[in-house]
């Protein structure tokens, strides 16, 4: 039978510590009310020790929404949870999400302790958590990085401490699906306790390797994965929710479901994109410009005949009205008929002759032929031209 993996959506505080991208509580509200609607089961909210305005997004948000769980970050300290869980008072299902750095050079350089006291801080923090709500996600930062055993203990005393959820962050995008994959493997195997809990994954995109790492983490064993929309987030983003979303549901052999409706992908996307002022780049699956663009003749041609010849989506399930035929210098004759065909005018094969030696000419000199370039065409080679 098929699981179900939750989609832990964190476009709201991972994606919006992006430079530029901040939002105000307005603007978090129509987010996490969308994000609500599109199916997420967890929406991180924000940090709200980090600025009063956060943490007012947080309550904001808090009060909005009714199904999903709405999480709060805080560091391993009182002030933080305790700041978090103020915001969190009015939600209907209320989570705080601590952690701590694990591996090495975390624990080493930045907060200049030791492994012990990582172990003490951690269980620590998930019992003072744990007075404010029932539910408590532990991260592991850099757990990308760290040494396996030693993750294993810190997961341990997280979940006796009252930790349902772990998630165990590849906060630099290091990981090779392989390695992430066989991380989970190993604490799924190692951890004693971790029938209690669920394996989250968290995965950065430094090496373009984060939405893999999360499947390989999902086929290993995690049943979370935390993910933002348009895989925004810092440097070079997160996770993307459409993304891994859409590979689950492409691959029914892996025997995963997720509860998203699919056909809100693209208006959330558009959505976040213009709130945060972030242009999703053309060639982003499932929800760049050019995602369901044919431009190549030879492609042109297999998706006019029969669309699956070269796409596995159907545009509409994830939003999209329509693919899309471009008519560039390297379209050929069957998506010139075509593209005259929606305009009203069934071309011939004489017809059809003329107006493409025409069109070459203004492909070569234009990037892209649009409806009045081609109507132009049509209107001086084809006699009958549109009706
Ligand atoms: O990438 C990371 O490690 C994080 C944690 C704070 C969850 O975002
Ligand atoms: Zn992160």
């Amino acid at each position: 039978m098929a699981e179900r993996i939750h989609i832990f959506d964190t476009t709201l505080r991972d994606g919006e510590q992006v430079p530029g991208c901040k939002l105000n509580s307005a603007q978090k509200i129509e987010i996490a009310l969308a994000l609500e609607e599109l199916g997420v089961d967890v929406i991180e909210a924000g940090f709200p020790v980090s600025s009063p305005g956060d943490f007012d997004a947080v309550r904001q948000v808090a009060g909005a929404v009714r199904r999903p769980v709405v999480c709060g970050l805080s560091r391993a300290v009182e002030n933080d949870i305790k700041t978090a869980a103020g915001a969190l008072a009015g939600a209907v299902r209320p989570r705080i999400h601590t952690g701590i750095g694990v591996s090495e050079i975390h624990i080493r350089y930045k907060l200049r302790t030791t492994p012990e006291d990582i172990l003490h801080r951690a269980a620590a923090a998930v019992r003072y958590a744990k007075s404010f709500v029932e539910d408590v996600e532990f991260y592991a930062e850099d757990a990308g990085r760290a040494d396996n055993e030693f993750l294993a203990r810190v997961l341990e005393v997280a979940i006796k401490a009252g930790a349902t959820v772990l998630n165990i962050p590849d906060t630099t995008g290091y990981c090779l699906p392989e390695q992430y994959g066989a991380k989970i493997r190993y604490l799924m195997e190692n951890v004693r306790g971790i029938e209690k809990a669920i394996l989250s994954t968290h995965c950065h995109n430094d090496l373009g390797l984060a939405t893999a790492n999360s499947i390989a983490g999902v086929i290993q064993g995690a049943r979370q994965i935390e993910c933002t929309i348009n895989g925004i987030g810092e440097r070079a983003g997160n996770t993307s929710l459409e993304e891994s979303v859409m590979i689950l549901r492409q691959h029914p052999d892996l025997k995963f479901f997720t509860g998203i409706n699919t056909r809100l992908l693209n208006p959330v996307s558009q959505l976040v994109s213009e709130k945060m002022g972030m242009p999703v780049q053309p060639n982003k699956a499932i929800v760049g410009a050019n995602a369901f663009a044919h431009s190549s003749g030879i492609h042109q041609d297999g998706v006019i005949k029969k669309r699956e010849t070269y796409e596995i989506i159907d545009p509409l399930e994830v939003g999209v009205d329509h693919s899309r035929i471009v008519l560039t210098a390297r379209s050929g004759r069957a998506a010139l008929a075509y593209r005259a065909k929606n305009l009203g005018c069934n071309l011939t094969k004489d017809e059809l002759d003329r107006v493409y030696a025409a069109f070459l000419e203004v492909a070569d000199r234009k990037k892209e032929v649009d409806d009045a370039d081609l109507g132009v065409l049509l209107e001086q080679y084809v006699v009958s031209a549109i009706a």
